[in-house]
């Protein structure tokens, strides 16, 4: 597959190991939520790495000294639905200021094509570092249109995290939106006839939430 800048694997033993809990069929909608959930933390760890911190004074039970603090309370986290919703809480774990928006995709059965049936997002929105979750990028379309959206709607500055993902998704969505760094945990072999990931984890919604 080739080379994109704006793609990062996080290859992490802790996230590879908790991936392959997710891909066991065995893995029940409880035991898949809390990993998710988990996996999100881990990876928003290495996606702000580059927030900016701004230096305060403060006191140590020694001295006076300063130490850095993250700049400002400007994070939103926007998970496209339903799935997305499964890795906002690991990653409000790491940054509890942060805003929630919410946009709603689904795929249809047939043309695989996304979408859309709602978008809140925080508002001003320009000035945030948004973080876009959804764990599976398949053929990237409600990846891609879910960033178009945000973009429409004055986001600027814009990360883009996944937990499995097809190279097809991966082409669609860095060629779509070189300017948008794209987080993923696990590159999978291909699509099948129903643009589903394979090896994959099924369909993630339906593990997250127990609807099938
Ligand atoms: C799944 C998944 C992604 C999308 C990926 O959502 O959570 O949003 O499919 O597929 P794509 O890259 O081919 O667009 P789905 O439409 O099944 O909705 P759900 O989260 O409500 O189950
Ligand atoms: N959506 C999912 O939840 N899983 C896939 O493999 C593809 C799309």
């Amino acid at each position: 597959m080739k080379d994109y800048p704006n793609v990062m694997i996080l290859d992490h033993p802790l996230i590879q190991h908790k991936i392959t809990m997710l891909r066991d069929k065995n893995t029940g909608t409880a035991e898949f939520r809390n990993i998710v959930s988990e996996i999100a933390m881990l990876m928003g760890f290495e996606a702000m790495r580059d927030l900016d911190t701004v230096d305060i004074e403060i006191e140590t039970p020694l001295e006076k000294t300063t130490s850095p603090v993250i700049a400002g309370r400007k994070q939103a986290i926007i998970p496209i639905l339903r799935a997305g919703l499964g890795m906002t809480d690991g990653i409000l774990s790491l940054v509890p200021t942060a805003k929630v928006g919410h946009v709603g995709m689904y795929r249809d059965p047939v043309t695989h094509e996304p979408h859309e049936y709602y978008c809140k997002l925080p508002d001003p929105i320009e000035e945030r570092v948004i973080i876009v979750t959804d764990p599976m990028l398949a053929t990237g379309g409600s990846a891609a249109d879910s960033i178009k959206l945000i973009k429409e709607r004055g986001g600027k500055k814009i990360k883009f995290m996944c937990i499995i993902a097809a190279p097809e998704g991966v082409k669609v969505l860095a060629e779509a939106h070189p300017d948008v760094q794209i987080y993923i945990g696990h590159l999978d072999r291909q699509l099948n006839e129903n643009a589903y990931i394979c090896p994959g984890l099924g369909d993630a919604g339906d593990r997250i939430f127990g609807t099938k």
